[in-house]
This record gives structure tokens, C-alpha cells and sequence, in this order.
């Protein structure tokens, strides 16, 4: 991909100065895309396709790059950054998730990181709430007896759920989107909020009247549970059977964070055992799901492939903040949204 519309003397002044080279590795909105294309200090290449590069070509692309523009399914680790080389001064994840990054490497080599928090905030929660509705409302099952000839009258006892009013909603990680779901559910008459994290955050709490809990404790009381924290170490598996025993057993799980802070096997016999009564999920391990997995036969368990900021308008502004994240490191500039290593 290179700069629209260039004249020969810019051309050739082009040739005398030193380009920074930069490797993008999948198609992005057309924001992002055209804010690059016009970096005249830049000579860009791109994975031009909507699937996944494949490692070989990965590892030949960040030989030599000044910057990297990766998504959340790159894997950056000790290897690739070996292989780039001593020239990367810069990533620019187009996620907010920085799970997929070897930031003490990272941090080692002196790599500036950009991300992107809170553009996609909205879009998120927005998903979360809309997953939350068609899992605890039974939806998909809903649609499915509508298409199947499993509609046969008005029931009084049919495709029953449960609803919002009166409820508790517990959060893990009341961070940005976690506010956001909170700030969404509110209206419908949820009663009492709890919220777990590494510590209390009374300021973010106050609006919701947010109670801090233990996970124990969020996982016994809550009607409603939703996972919003980021993958780390210490929320890897965080939602097991032990978990998944002290909920309730009227009690709908949702995850819209990262498909490693859940046991998949501990959810699927917590699940398939009636010990809860569903689970809906944006992200999976691994993503895509393989449609043999057994998750995927149960019909209280709605899963999503992974859309929380999928709308066209977010996408677009996350693919264009990536690629300012990008420019302003490779210049030496303070980034629109850096990662604090
Ligand atoms: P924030 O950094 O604002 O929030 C992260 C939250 O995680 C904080 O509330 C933090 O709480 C919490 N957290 C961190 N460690 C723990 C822990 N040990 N136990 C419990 N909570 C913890 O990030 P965002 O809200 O912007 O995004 C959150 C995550 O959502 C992203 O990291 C990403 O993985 C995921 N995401 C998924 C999307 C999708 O498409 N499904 C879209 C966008 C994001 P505290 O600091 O108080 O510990
Ligand atoms: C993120 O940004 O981390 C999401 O998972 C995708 O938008």
C-alpha cells in the first residue's frame, strides 16, 4: 500500500530520505487504511485479506519494521520480536485487550505500545447487554422453535427466562465497560450491583451504589454475573467449578473479556449439570470455537464469535486511533492512547 497521487520530484525526494517501514497484518477499515497510505515518512505493507496471516508470512513482514499494526489474534511474543529485529520501535494493537502482547519483552526493548481503550466502550457494553437479554431471555432457543415448527400455541410454561427487575448483577472488573454494562442495565430495575477487581473503586462505584465483594462472595449473591476484566495472570481460569458451584442455580453467566479467565470444561458440566441455568459468551477458547465442541450442543449456552466493538463506526475509529498510535511512536510523538508499560 502506498501514498494516492505522489508527483515525480516528491517521488524522488521520497528515494533520497530514509523510510520507516511498517508491517500491517490484516485488511483494516478504511480510516486506519487512509491515514497510513498519506504518512509520507512511512512505506507500508499490508496482509491485504480479512483472514489471518499465516506465521510464515508474519515472520518475513516484521523483519526489519519500524512498527507493527497487529489485531488481538497476532500472537507477539519473544520469537516474532526476535525475528522483527533491533528496528521496531513501535506496536499498535487495534484492540483494547493487550493479552496477546509479551509486554515484559516488550518493555525490555524499549517498544512504545498503543491500544485502544474507550473508543470502543459503548459498542462493547452495548453487545454485553445484548447478550445478556438473548441468553436470559432464551432467544436463540426462541427463534429456533419459531423455524422448527416447535411453536404450537401460547404456553404458560414454555421458553420461560429470567429477567432484570429486582436482580442483583454482579461484575468482575468494573473498569471501563464494566461501568458501561452497569450504566445500560440500571434502567431495567436491577436492584443491587456487586463488583469484584484487585481493589475497590468507590469513585467508579458510586454511581451504581456498586458494592465491593469478594469473587466468592459475587458468585453466591449475583443473579447476574458478567465478566468485563482483562486477561491477566491472576484472571486466567478465575471462573471455575469451584466458581461456578457457589452460583445459583437460576443464575446466567456472561463473559464478553477473554475466553481464558473461564474453565471452558468446569462452565460446560456446570451448564450441562443444571448447576447454573446458562451462559452467554462473546469470546471463547480457542476463537473460532471448533463446531464439534461440546459447548455448542447445549442450548443454554449462547455463544457469539467474538463481535463486542463490531459495529461499523467503532471499527473505523479503532482502526484509525491504531494507526495515529502508530505514527505518532514511530515520530516520537506523545500517541493519542499509549499502553503504560
Ligand atoms: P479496563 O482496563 O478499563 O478494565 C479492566 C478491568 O479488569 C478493571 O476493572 C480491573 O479492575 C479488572 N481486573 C484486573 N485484574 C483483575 C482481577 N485480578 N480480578 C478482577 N478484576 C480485575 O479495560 P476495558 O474495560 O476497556 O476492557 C476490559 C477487557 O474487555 C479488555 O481487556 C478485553 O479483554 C475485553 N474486551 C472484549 C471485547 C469484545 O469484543 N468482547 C471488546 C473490548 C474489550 P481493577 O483495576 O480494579 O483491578
Ligand atoms: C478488544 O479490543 O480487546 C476486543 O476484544 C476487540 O475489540
Amino acid at each position: 500500500m502506498r501514498g494516492p497521487g505522489r508527483c515525480p520530484a516528491f517521488s524522488r525526494w521520497m528515494r533520497l530520505v530514509r523510510l520507516m517501514k511498517v508491517f500491517v497484518t490484516r485488511r483494516i477499515p478504511p480510516e486506519g487504511r487512509a491515514a497510513l497510505a498519506q504518512a509520507a515518512d512511512c512505506e507500508v505493507e499490508q496482509w491485504d485479506s480479512d483472514e489471518p496471516i499465516p506465521d510464515k508470512e508474519l515472520e518475513r513482514g516484521v523483519v526489519g519494521a519500524h512498527g507493527l499494526l497487529c489485531l488481538l489474534s497476532d500472537r507477539v511474543d519473544k520469537r516474532l520480536l526476535d525475528v522483527a529485529g533491533a528496528n521496531l520501535k513501535v506496536i499498535s494493537t487495534l484492540s483494547v485487550g493487550v493479552d496477546h502482547l509479551a509486554l515484559d519483552e516488550i518493555k525490555k526493548r524499549g517498544i512504545r505500545v498503543g491500544y485502544t481503550p474507550d473508543v470502543l466502550t459503548d459498542a462493547t457494553a452495548e453487545l454485553a447487554v445484548s447478550l445478556l437479554l438473548s441468553t436470559c431471555r432464551r432467544l436463540p432457543e426462541a427463534i429456533e422453535e419459531v423455524k422448527n415448527g416447535g411453536w404450537t400455541s401460547w404456553k404458560p410454561l414454555w421458553l420461560c427466562g429470567y429477567g432484570l427487575t429486582h436482580s442483583t448483577v454482579g461484575i468482575i472488573g468494573l473498569g471501563r465497560i464494566g461501568q458501561a454494562i452497569a450504566r445500560r442495565l440500571k434502567p431495567f430495575g436491577v436492584q443491587r450491583f456487586l463488583y469484584t477487581g484487585r481493589q475497590p473503586r468507590p469513585e467508579d462505584a458510586a454511581e451504581f451504589q456498586a458494592e465491593f465483594v469478594s469473587t466468592p462472595e459475587l458468585a453466591a449473591q449475583s443473579d447476574f454475573i458478567i465478566v468485563a476484566c482483562s486477561l491477566t495472570p491472576a484472571t486466567k481460569g478465575l471462573c471455575n467449578k469451584d466458581f461456578f458451584q457457589k452460583m445459583k442455580e437460576t443464575a446466567v453467566f456472561v463473559n464478553i473479556s477473554r475466553g481464558d479467565v473461564v474453565n471452558q470444561d468446569d462452565l460446560y458440566q456446570a451448564l450441562a449439570s443444571g448447576q447454573i441455568a446458562a451462559a452467554g459468551l462473546d469470546v471463547t477458547t480457542p476463537e473460532p470455537l471448533p463446531t464439534s465442541h461440546p459447548l455448542l450442543t447445549l442450548k443454554n449456552c449462547v455463544i457469539l464469535p467474538h463481535i463486542g466493538s463490531a459495529t461499523h463506526r467503532t471499527r473505523n475509529t479503532m482502526s484509525l486511533l491504531a494507526a495515529n498510535n502508530l505514527l505518532a511512536g514511530l515520530r516520537g510523538e506523545p500517541m493519542p492512547s499509549e499502553l503504560k508499560l
